[in-house]
């Protein structure tokens, strides 16, 4: 092994505004908004205990950029081979991470969001490194090695803990931090009003709440129009939030690791490649693949369509961003359907109601069976609202996919994680990394345990050489299809 350092700073900080003297001033009727209306189940209790962060610099933070953490002045080493002599394919590597504050201290607190992986471009090798952190400025990284030949280190500093403390109190104070609004019409009477997972009591309301699922979701009455004229649903827009964003801009195991940029699986199912239509198509042949989720979901129906020239997909005309959209290769006999998740939604896209489904209500409609697969991704449209929400959401389709493997165990139900995302000053306020960690912890946790198979996205985002993003780039779409090709086909032994 050879080994190259580097110190990546893909490093977002968020300050509070210095002039801001009472950082909690209330912004009007927030002081009535309770997303959460029950009080915490033990699995809710326990699942925030698990995602418990080391604590952070308490508010008010006299935050300043002198003892805030640094990456130009954080170091990391590697340790040397334990046994001395060399490194061996096997091994484990540490490298330990010093974090210093802008005025080149050693932090003496933990909290920084710091990513770690070991990757080599020639190679097209990367795997996700283990990072724990001391609680005391320092961390250590740990990574598998995996592959024979040379590796690089890289360290990513996401946030420093003061950010963190920051997001904290952003999730606390402005769960309403994405407005969304809704189109009312009858005949030539058209309205918009304000909707919401929760809304203050102050005004009528329209009541969405979902009945099956019992998912809230609520609008302000129109003036002149009933609650049952909604015709669309969209965003309104981002509240702004009196935070500064400074500078440019965890998890057990690896799930696996690329090499000659194909994924390989540790400890679960061995990985095959599906490098054209024919192998691809046969795997597929009598199935029916239902798609559920976000726009990272919408990238696997999207793939499907591209690479299979057989497989013809059917013009609803609807909304190229939020479907539903339908494909199928009558020869072969496959379906392949695709459908968004119900709000929250954070796009700029317009839905029209009547085609807002929950997973959980959709998943209660299929028959399901060894013909069937189910793949879920639900995680980037939640970071911006309380975690319960997010929580209650998770619980809904865990009930429904329970409910789904009891009535027909062979149905294949496929998780996909959340992933990295490229960070901006607006994304890393509403929608940071560090609130798509927490989630993914919480899914994790949702799921495990049950008869379910997971994409983990996250590790093949961050293992690859390819830059974050919240639609990762084809090479990594490819190879998250190959994982689910696998679970549908798995190799022979
Ligand atoms: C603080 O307030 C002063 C005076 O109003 C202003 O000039 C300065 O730009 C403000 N600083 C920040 C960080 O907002
Ligand atoms: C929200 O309501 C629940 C249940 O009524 C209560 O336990 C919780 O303390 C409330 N939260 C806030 C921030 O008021
Ligand atoms: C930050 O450090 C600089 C240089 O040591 C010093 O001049 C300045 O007063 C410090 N600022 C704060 C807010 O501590
Ligand atoms: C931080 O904690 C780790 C683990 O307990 C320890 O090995 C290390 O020496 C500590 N570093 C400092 C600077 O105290
Ligand atoms: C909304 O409707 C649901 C279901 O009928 C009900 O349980 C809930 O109390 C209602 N919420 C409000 C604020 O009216
Ligand atoms: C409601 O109808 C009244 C009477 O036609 C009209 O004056 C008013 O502007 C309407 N309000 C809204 C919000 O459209
Ligand atoms: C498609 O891939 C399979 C498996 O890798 C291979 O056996 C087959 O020859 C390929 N077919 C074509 C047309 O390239």
């Amino acid at each position: 092994f050879f080994f190259f350092f580097l110190l990546c700073q893909c490093f977002l900080l968020v300050l509070e505004n210095r002039n801001k003297t009472t950082p909690t001033t209330p912004v009007p009727n927030r002081q009535h908004i309770n997303c959460s209306h029950h009080q915490l189940s033990p699995e809710e209790r326990r699942l925030l205990d698990s995602i418990a962060w080391p604590e952070t610099p308490r508010l008010p933070v006299p935050i300043s950029l002198n003892t805030t953490s640094d990456p130009a002045h954080s170091t990391f080493t590697i340790l040397p081979v334990r046994a001395g002599g060399q490194w061996h394919v096997g091994d484990e590597l540490e490298a330990l991470i010093q974090i210093g504050d802008f005025q080149g201290r050693p932090k003496q607190y933990g909290g920084d969001l710091v990513i770690a992986r070991l990757h080599d471009r020639t190679l097209s090798a990367g795997v996700v490194g283990r990072v724990v952190d001391h609680l005391n400025g320092s961390y250590t990284a740990v990574f598998p090695l995996l592959w024979e030949g040379r590796a690089q280190v890289e360290v990513m500093f996401i946030h420093p803990s003061e950010a963190i403390t920051v997001l904290h109190r952003i999730d606390r104070e402005h769960p309403d931090r994405i407005q969304f609004k809704s189109i009312f019409r009858s005949g030539s009477v058209s309205e918009t009003s304000v909707c919401n997972i929760c809304l203050p009591p102050d005004q009528p309301l329209c009541n969405y709440t979902d009945l099956h699922t019992g998912e809230p979701w609520f609008c302000y009455k129109p003036r002149n129009l009933s609650c049952n004229t909604r015709m669309t649903h969209s965003k309104g827009g981002i509240k702004t939030m009196n935070e500064h964003v400074k500078s440019s801009t965890v998890k057990p195991e690896p799930a696996g690791y690329y090499y000659q940029g194909a994924w390989q699986a540790l400890g679960g199912a061995a990985v095959r490649q599906f490098n054209n239509a024919s192998s691809i198509s046969q795997c597929l042949t009598d199935k029916v693949v239902h798609l559920y989720g976000d726009s990272t979901m919408r990238q696997w129906f999207e793939y499907f369509n591209t690479v299979l020239p057989d497989l013809k997909e059917y013009n609803f005309r609807n909304n190229r961003r939020t479907g539903p959209f339908m494909a199928v290769d009558i020869a072969r006999n496959i379906l392949v359907k695709y459908r968004f998740h119900s709000p929250p939604v954070v796009t700029g896209a317009i839905f029209l109601t009547n085609e807002l489904r929950y997973v959980a209500n959709e998943l209660d409609n299929i028959a399901g069976g060894s013909n069937a697969v189910v793949a879920i991704s639900v995680w980037a449209h939640f970071g911006a609202f309380p975690i319960e929400v997010y929580i209650r959401r998770l619980q809904s389709i865990r009930r429904a996919v329970l409910q789904l493997l009891n009535r027909a165990p062979d149905t294949l139900v496929v998780i996909r994680t959340g992933n990295l995302r490229a960070l901006t000053l607006g994304i890393a306020l509403t929608n940071s990394d560090w609130y798509s960690l927490q989630r993914d912890k919480v899914l994790r946790a949702m799921f495990s345990g049950l008869n379910v198979r997971v994409v983990d996205a996250w590790d093949m985002v961050l293992a690859h050489h390819l830059p974050h993003s919240l639609h990762p780039q084809l090479p990594i779409i490819k190879n998250m299809i190959d994982v689910l090709l696998s679970y549908i086909c798995p190799p022979k032994k």
